[in-house]
């Protein structure tokens, strides 16, 4: 959520700092700005709207010479987007973008009001930088220091002091890094700002304070300096691109086949690496959003496959909940960006209960993957998309090869050969269904103008709801509401009107007859119902589409892409923003 550049060297930042901008720009998008230094010279440029809006004020703007600047592109918490409230701030001598929430800034605003503070806009970070300005007094380090201790939340910060030739960057709970370059060095909040640019660069750690200069990293703990390894930006973070794609989110759908693929390969030769599951008396699958219904696939899999216990919990109600963990058990955090607030704060909470955690995660350097105790990463490479498709699919896979592992260790699956013989055509199978997406983009054409959607089944196959009315309402904006097919009656089905859609699902043999006449009572309704399923025999309704039908470990990986495609087709067909869904961002790292 935002993003935070920053860049020291020979060169104006400008170009370097925009680029870096655009790459970041899926993390946060309502409202952007840069500050050029140049000894005590700070233009601060901004404005509400997308990069290419700041871009356009800044190629009409004369821009002082410069070689040292910070930029930042919003996901507003504290006041609108618009251009007041937009990063970098400036009070005093200090200028500063951040990430992250400040949770005592009205406390803090209070005091600095009464000592004669005016604040020209209504976010927590101007009032941090009044914080950075009260106690500079020509020592940043010092000034840093003291702040930091006043600041409660979370924060990355990039900070500039307008009489010192140095970036300075300090952070908490907010992902912040140092990228390292020839002559001149960069700080950013995710690493793909920097991949194209330098391939080493350093990790701060909670509240380490850096002093960077083009040729010079100095990284400050508790006042003292302190070494810092460098590391290597690993090697899937390229920089993406949409290729010959319109958006990003349907070239990511399009890439599933090959990253699924990538995976089943590697733990078809390296089964040893999949972690093993059977010790645990208790798992509880810890997650936000999507990946918390690929972690609702994972726990019907492990208790109906691997007769293991399993919850599968929200991360923002598991954190403040009283947790049982009277039995063995192990706590699975499944995050794409590994930066989700809520994940880190229900992994956390598990490490004080001394609790095993295995964090099923896409970003290698991200705070899930480096404070878990076991990780699995998915390996989907970069997701730009705002909605995930490939992570998803790729947590569902990790959950599905877990579960069959388990049950095949347990002695619970009889045909385990067959089911990892049949694994190989998967990828082959998705590409069919992705091959289909003319069908797909059919239906999107039909329900296009529908106010409400709705999306029924049971068991796993309501896990799939859940994730295909969340992909259809973020990108298209249709209000989707998912229910297990049996709980309609109860209260929902009055919602049910002429004409309104209801995509069924039904994958699972023991419960489609009873899904199926929920079918017939929305249809009886005049509902149009779609229904999805791997069965040819299912009747047709107003429309239906078979997916092949496979081991039902792996069932998911078939249906849900169907509702990916749905999704961005009926957001394609109302012109809508399909990467960069209004109000959204791709991690979000406040509460
Ligand atoms: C929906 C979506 C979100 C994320 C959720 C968790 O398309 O992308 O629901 O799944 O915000 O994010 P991560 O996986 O980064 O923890």
């Amino acid at each position: 959520m935002c993003g935070i550049v920053g860049y020291v060297g020979e060169e104006n930042p400008k170009d370097f700092l925009l680029e870096s901008l655009k790459k970041l720009e899926y993390r946060g998008y309502d409202s952007s700005g840069i500050a050029l230094q140049n000894n005590d010279n700070i233009q601060i440029i901004k404005c509400s709207g997308k990069i290419q809006d700041l871009e356009d004020k800044i190629g009409k703007s004369n821009l002082i010479h410069s070689h040292l600047g910070i930029a930042h592109t919003r996901w507003a918490t504290h006041g609108e987007a618009n251009e007041r409230n937009a990063h970098p701030h400036r009070v005093g001598k200090v200028t500063i973008v951040h990430n992250g929430i400040i949770e005592n800034a009205n406390e803090l605003k209070n005091r600095l009001v009464n000592e004669g503070i005016v604040f020209c806009s209504e976010t927590d970070t101007e009032i941090a930088c009044a914080v950075f300005n009260y106690y500079y007094r020509g020592n940043p380090i010092e000034a840093i220091e003291n702040a930091i201790q006043e600041l409660k939340g979370s924060y990355a910060f990039g900070i500039l002091f307008e009489d010192q030739d140095a970036l300075y960057a300090v952070r908490k709970d907010s992902p912040l890094i140092v990228g390292l370059g020839e002559n001149e060095n960069y700080i950013a909040s995710d690493i793909l700002a920097i991949a194209d640019s330098t391939k080493k660069y350093m990790l701060l750690e909670d509240d380490e304070i850096a002093e960077i200069t083009k040729d010079r990293v100095t990284v400050y703990y508790n006042r003292e300096v302190i070494n810092k390894e460098v590391l290597d930006v690993p090697e899937n973070v390229e920089s993406a691109n949409k290729g010959t794609y319109r958006h990003f989110m349907l070239k990511e759908i399009m890439e599933e086949p090959f990253v699924l693929r990538r995976m089943i390969n590697h733990y078809l030769y390296h089964s040893e690496e999949l972690f093993d599951i059977t010790p645990y008396e208790e798992i509880h699958i810890v997650a936000c959003g999507s990946a918390l219904y690929a972690g609702m696939i994972g726990k019907s899999l492990f208790e109906e496959k691997a007769h293991i216990r399993c919850v599968a919990d929200v991360a923002s109600e598991y954190r403040y909940k009283t947790t049982l963990y009277d039995r063995k058990t192990l706590v699975i955090l499944v995050s794409q960006s590994g930066e989700t607030a809520d994940t880190i704060a229900a992994m956390r909470k598990a490490i004080e209960n001394n609790v095993d955690t295995l964090a099923i995660v896409n970003v290698k350097t991200s705070t899930i993957a480096r404070e878990a105790k076991y990780h699995l990463f998915i390996e989907a490479g970069p997701e730009i998309a705002v909605a995930t498709t490939k992570a998803y699919l790729l947590q569902t896979a990790m959950f599905s090869l877990l579960a069959l592992n388990a049950a095949h260790k347990k002695g619970l699956e009889e045909n385990y050969d067959l089911i990892m013989k049949n694994l190989q055509n998967l990828p082959s199978l998705l590409k069919k269904v992705l091959d289909d997406k003319d069908y797909i983009q059919k239906m999107a054409i039909d329900i296009k103008d529908a106010r409400d959607a709705f999306f029924i089944g049971r068991g796993v196959d309501y896990s799939m709801c859940l994730e295909g009315s969340l992909k259809l309402k973020e990108v298209s904006y249709t209000h989707c509401d998912a229910y297990q097919a049996g709980e309609l009656k109860h209260g929902t089905i009055s919602l049910i009107e002429d004409g309104v859609p209801v995509f069924v699902i039904i994958t699972d043999d023991k419960i489609k007859d009873k899904t199926e006449s929920n079918a017939i009572e929305v249809e009886a309704r005049k509902a149009k119902v779609f229904t999805i399923t791997n069965d040819e025999s299912i009747k047709t309704h107003y429309d239906k589409y078979v997916v092949p039908k496979i081991d039902d470990y792996f069932q998911p990986i078939l249906v849900v892409p169907v509702f990916q495609l749905l999704g961005y087709y009926v957001a394609l067909a109302r012109g809508l923003d399909i990467d960069q869904p209004r109000n959204l961002a791709k991690s979000v790292t406040v509460e």
